[in-house]
């Protein structure tokens, strides 16, 4: 099919495959859509049918505008085109930086499934050829015989072709649950990526405060890992706040504590601080919401300060407030993509 899409009266042209999500066509294409969590949550890639017929592949899909009542407007990452069509959509900021790496389609196995908790696994893929991403960024999964993507961020800060990924198991997540229940070694899957503007470029300067909630944790390693292989943290500072309820639900504590960085454990359930602090006598243990213990552990100075973040929404919510109201740290300087 023929998309022609019009962003801010510039006119752009991609092909798509039968069935393909429109976001994905035109970003692999190099058309700059603008979108964050590319899996029907965050509502950014809204576009209005102008002309042909439209395919809505999820009704339902929180970001959807007006859950269907506008019955033009449509999520880019939830439809597809069933004939020739013409869409106005919105562009990517002007700010945002250039994606160094054009998304495509991957195929993939799973080389190891290695539990951390009980509901958090590190999976590793192994891929027919080198993907090559920036540090920060995510990528889509998709299985066979289950309907829609799911975004992970991978762990790793440079180009591989076995990276690796933090799963936690979500209530309800087709494939979540498919990685803790049927998934085995040599099972394949389909990915979509590199995506996502919350990276760590060679030319970033400044100290890093990374802040992670749960399975976020795989942006601070892939951030922690490039900066240490492009001589970053030689030169800078990094915190790392991880937060999580309990005890029972940290993990790779002792591999982000080798990474240099400074690090602090946040546990909501003040009642495990004391037992987290005898099993990790060498990091910072503190009781509270990330946002609250991130607030308590700001840098005196936060000019020279880029913060990054990945967690649930509300985490995110809560630590942009603390971090542009109250630390007063330029939103340009703050980096997160904010998808469940
Ligand atoms: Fe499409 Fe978030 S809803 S990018």
């Amino acid at each position: 099919m023929q998309v022609r899409i019009t962003l801010k009266k510039v006119e752009h042209q991609f092909s798509a495959e039968p069935g393909e999500r429109l976001l994905y066509a035109g970003l692999r294409h190099g058309v700059p859509l603008a979108y964050e969590c590319a899996t029907g949550t965050c509502g950014t890639c809204k576009a209005v049918r102008v002309t042909g017929t439209i395919k809505n592949l999820w009704l339902d899909a929180p970001g959807r505008p007006d859950h269907g009542r506008e019955v033009e407007a449509l999520l880019l990452c939830q439809s597809c085109a069933e004939s020739d069509c013409t869409l106005d959509g919105s562009p990517a900021s002007t700010t945002r930086p250039r994606p160094q790496t054009l998304p495509s389609y991957f195929e993939a196995h799973i080389a190891e499934i290695a539990s951390l908790t009980a509901d958090v696994c590190l999976l590793t893929l192994s891929l027919h050829r080198p993907f090559h991403f920036e540090a920060g960024q995510f990528v889509l999964f998709s299985v066979d015989n289950l309907s829609g993507f799911r975004a992970y961020s991978m762990v790793e800060g440079y180009a591989t072709s076995r990276p690796s990924f933090i799963i936690k198991r979500k209530p309800g997540g087709a494939i979540s649950d498919w990685v803790f229940e049927r998934a085995t070694a040599g099972a394949p899957l389909r990915l979509f990526g590199p995506l996502g503007v919350a990276t760590l470029r060679p030319e970033t300067d400044g100290d890093l405060f990374l802040l992670a909630g749960a399975s976020g944790l795989s942006m601070a390693f892939s951030v922690l890992d490039a900066a240490a292989r492009n001589g970053h943290l030689a030169r800078h500072r990094a915190d790392v706040i991880f937060g999580v309820r309990r005890a029972a639900d940290l993990f790779l504590v002792d591999r982000l504590a080798a990474t240099g960085a400074v690090v602090t454990l946040a546990l909501s359930d003040e009642a495990d601080v004391a037992l987290v602090r005898r099993s990790f006598p060498d990091v910072r243990v503190m009781s509270g919401f990330v946002h609250e213990v991130a607030a308590a552990c700001l840098p005196t100075t936060t000019s020279n300060t880029i913060a990054f973040l990945a967690g649930p929404p509300p985490m995110i919510d809560a630590c942009l407030r603390h971090l542009v109201v109250g630390a007063r740290i330029p939103p340009t300087r703050i980096r997160y993509d904010k998808f469940s």
